[in-house]
């Protein structure tokens, strides 16, 4: 089994850098061909396709904070399963939001688009296809016991990630390009495109511990919190990385008319609000002292994240 790393892979914990090397095994797995066979067999150029971009690297964060987030309500097990459907959703995402006619770009997790590396019918399908995967293994009973917890976690995903979630966001993202947005609107596409699927992934690990109501929206808000900071590094990165340091192209969303928190405010404001909001995170972390440790640093990475 060859995995390749990011670039840049960026480990920012001894437990991050152990745990990504635990999913990218589960990643590995789920897209064994066997396994994605069902009424024929799976082509091998889609399946070439989805292992470019899903092994490829990337921070795992996602999963990480689904898992920490289990193991914060007193879960022993990591949730990889769930994980690598999170990462798979996450991944579709991003093949898609490279394509030609959304951010067209040519580097992705330090290697070529999958649009580049194939071609874009190929990308497509095989976003498609990643989308699709996410939810089968989600109702997967490998994933966990209770069936209920299985269409609880679907529901979660599903609509954090569609119309009203990450899709619609993507979609207001791309006409923001042809309008001026107010900073309340920019959050709001914020929460969608990005927020939400970071929010569903801490609130899917509350879920998966069987936390109760109160716990399960601390982990909401942290996760929505960690969502806009993460976005907002993200936008301050194009502005201010390189692209060999981010494993994909940087400073181009000011050209195309991206609206972001960095363009309306200044990188310096937008800084500001970034740390703000982590610290508020970190607030939130409070409550349950020691054992909010991990989550506290991941949150802390992501306000110092350079890639
Ligand atoms: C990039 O996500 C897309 C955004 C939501 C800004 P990541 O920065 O988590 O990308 P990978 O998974 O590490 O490649
Ligand atoms: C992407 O935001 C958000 C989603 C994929 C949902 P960006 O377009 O800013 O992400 P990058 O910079 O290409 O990774
Ligand atoms: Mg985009
Ligand atoms: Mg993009
Ligand atoms: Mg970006």
């Amino acid at each position: 089994m060859t995995i390749t790393t990011s670039a840049n892979p960026s480990r920012f914990l001894p437990v991050h850098t152990a745990f990504v090397e635990r999913l990218n095994g589960e990643l590995d797995a789920v897209l064994q061909p066997e396994r994605l066979d069902a009424v024929g067999a799976a082509p091998e150029r889609l399946i070439a396709a989805m292992r470019h971009a899903l092994l490829a690297g990337g921070k795992r964060l996602r999963p990480f904070l689904l898992s920490e987030t289990a193991r914060l309500f007193g879960s022993d097990d990591e949730f990889l399963r769930a994980g690598a459907a999170v990462e798979c959703l996450h991944t579709y995402s991003l093949i898609h939001d490279d394509l030609p006619a959304m951010d067209n770009d040519d580097l992705r997790r330090g290697l070529p688009t999958v649009h580049r590396a194939f071609d874009e019918a190929t990308a497509i399908l095989a976003g498609d296809t990643l989308l699709t995967l996410s939810f089968q293994l989600l109702a997967d009973p490998e994933t966990h016991a209770d069936a209920m917890v299985r269409s609880e976690l679907v529901l979660m995903l599903a609509k954090a990630t569609g119309a009203g979630g990450m899709a619609g966001g993507q979609m207001l993202d791309l006409a923001a390009e042809h309008a001026t947005l107010t900073a309340d609107q920019v959050r709001n596409l914020q929460a969608m495109k990005t927020g939400a699927l970071i929010a569903v992934s801490c609130e899917m690990g509350a879920c998966l511990a069987g936390a109760g109501g109160e716990d399960r929206a601390v982990a909401r808000d942290f996760g929505a919190a960690l969502g806009l900071a993460f976005q907002i590094a993200d936008d301050l990165i194009d502005k201010q990385s390189t692209s060999e340091e981010a494993g994909k192209a940087t400073g181009k969303d000011e050209a195309a008319g991206k609206a972001t928190l960095v363009h309306l405010l200044g990188a310096e404001e937008a800084r500001r609000l970034l740390d703000a909001t982590i610290a508020e995170a970190e607030t939130m972390m409070g409550r349950y002292g020691e054992r909010g440790e991990t989550l506290v640093a991941a949150a802390r990475f992501i306000a110092q994240r350079s890639h």
